[in-house]
């Protein structure tokens, strides 16, 4: 290779590599909102919520009644309900999210007429948003709370009884406060907390 050819490769591979840096600072430095990370979380924990009562729990145990759903799913050795399954996946992911600190965010499935105390509105922001969205169901609900010392948007969405079953366990459950839930009817919301 001639000089002008070295300083010509040279050339194109400086642009190369500054090309290469450019798009991984975009990359990093890329806006996106609290608002539409928490859409996009809740659109997949909602699909996987979905997909778990539709596919695994309605088919398996109540059409073919392969194996049963129980809240004892352990010891019973059955399956999980689709509650359970969510609390599980939320708690596992708020084991991983403490082991780091570059994202803190967490999610949990709340009522205002809880069969668990526990899933009941954690303060009045969350309060405020379970009522909006049993109002409005379409439509989520986002606010800012502050009262932790940091930033943290909390989005909430409705959480509709899409199948007969949960009205039924919801009406006839020993701990349930309410008792004349009807299809379509909100039992809650899935509330989503990232902080920023
Ligand atoms: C066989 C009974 C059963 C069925 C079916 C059922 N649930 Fe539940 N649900 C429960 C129990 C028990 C809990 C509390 C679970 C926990 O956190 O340990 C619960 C929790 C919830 C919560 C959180 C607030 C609360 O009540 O503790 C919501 C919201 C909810 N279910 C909605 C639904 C929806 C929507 C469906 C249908 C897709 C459904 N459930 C199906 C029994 C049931």
């Amino acid at each position: 290779m001639n000089k002008l050819s070295v300083s010509v490769v040279f050339l194109i591979s400086s642009l190369c590599f500054l090309n290469v840096n450019a798009e991984e600072e975009s990359i990093d430095q890329a806006k996106f909102s609290p608002v539409m990370m928490a859409d996009a979380l809740h659109l997949v924990i909602e699909a996987n919520r979905r997909v778990y009562a539709k596919t695994i729990v309605d088919r398996l145990s109540n059409k073919h009644e392969i194996i049963g759903t129980s809240e004892h799913f352990l010891d019973e050795r059955n399956l999980a309900l689709p509650a359970q399954l969510f609390r599980l996946g939320a708690e596992s992911v708020d084991e991983t999210v403490k082991q780091q600190d570059k994202l803190k965010f967490s999610y949990s499935l709340k009522s205002l007429w809880p069969i668990r105390k526990k899933n009941g509105a954690q303060g009045q922001i969350e309060k405020d948003g379970l009522e909006y969205v049993s109002e409005y169901p379409e439509e989520p609900f986002y606010a800012n709370d502050i009262s932790g010392g940091d930033k943290e948007l909390v989005a909430v969405y409705a959480d509709i009884a899409r199948s007969e079953s949960c009205v039924d366990c919801h009406n006839t459950h020993k701990l349930s406060t309410v008792r004349n839930f009807t299809l379509g009817d909100v039992l809650g919301g899935i509330v989503i907390r990232i902080n920023y």
